[in-house]
């Protein structure tokens, strides 16, 4: 009918990156599902998760991948961004490390996908105060030179999780 005849013209696929432990998984699964796992394990190969959304009273599928931030539990890469319209790039802000190869996820993610492809550069962990290696300053800093939106969450504590999706996705529209 009519209605999935619209569903089907707004079906965005979004992919999931960063380093391994940034909290990934869960951000997806705090937002698809309302799950948070405190002791979660690797991703391995790739897992997606479709989540409808309203965004200016139309209704948008969101495909969302996320695989694994480790090397070798990584599928095929020219196939995960393939036909990606829109990049989460994660870092966790108690770990400087995670922030510092922010660089490589950007480049990989240029290679593989179309130019004018939207990014949200997202701070996770929020929480865990008193651990924040990486000023808020910091991540908007290199947002900004970057071009890339930003914004900082907690998948543990449901802050600002929905928000970095549909910003994502508001953009992407
Ligand atoms: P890979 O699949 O290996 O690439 O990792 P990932 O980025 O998917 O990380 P994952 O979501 O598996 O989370 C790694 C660990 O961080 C788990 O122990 C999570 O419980 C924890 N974690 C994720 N998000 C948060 C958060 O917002 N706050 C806190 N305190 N812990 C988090
Ligand atoms: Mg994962």
């Amino acid at each position: 009918n009519g209605d999935e005849q619209q569903d089907q013209d707004y079906l965005f696929k979004i992919v999931m990156i960063g380093d391994s432990a940034v909290g990934k998984s869960n951000l997806l699964a705090r937002f698809a599902r309302n799950e948070f796992y405190p002791n979660s394990k690797s991703t391995i190969g790739v897992e997606f998760q479709t989540q409808k959304m309203q965004i200016d009273g139309k209704e948008i599928k969101a495909q969302i991948w996320d695989t694994a931030g480790q090397e070798r539990f990584r599928a095929v890469t020219s196939a995960y961004y393939r036909g990606a319209v829109g990049a989460l790039v994660v870092y966790d802000i108690c770990r400087r490390q995670t922030f510092d190869s922010i660089g490589r996820w950007l480049n990989e993610l240029h290679t593989h996908s179309d130019m004018n492809v939207v990014i949200i550069l997202v701070g996770n962990k929020t929480d865990l105060k008193d651990a924040r290696e990486v000023g808020t300053a910091e991540g908007k800093a290199l947002a900004e030179a970057q071009g890339l939106f930003f914004i900082e969450t907690s998948a543990l504590d449901d802050s600002n999780v929905a928000a970095a999706f549909q910003t994502l996705v508001k953009e992407i529209y």
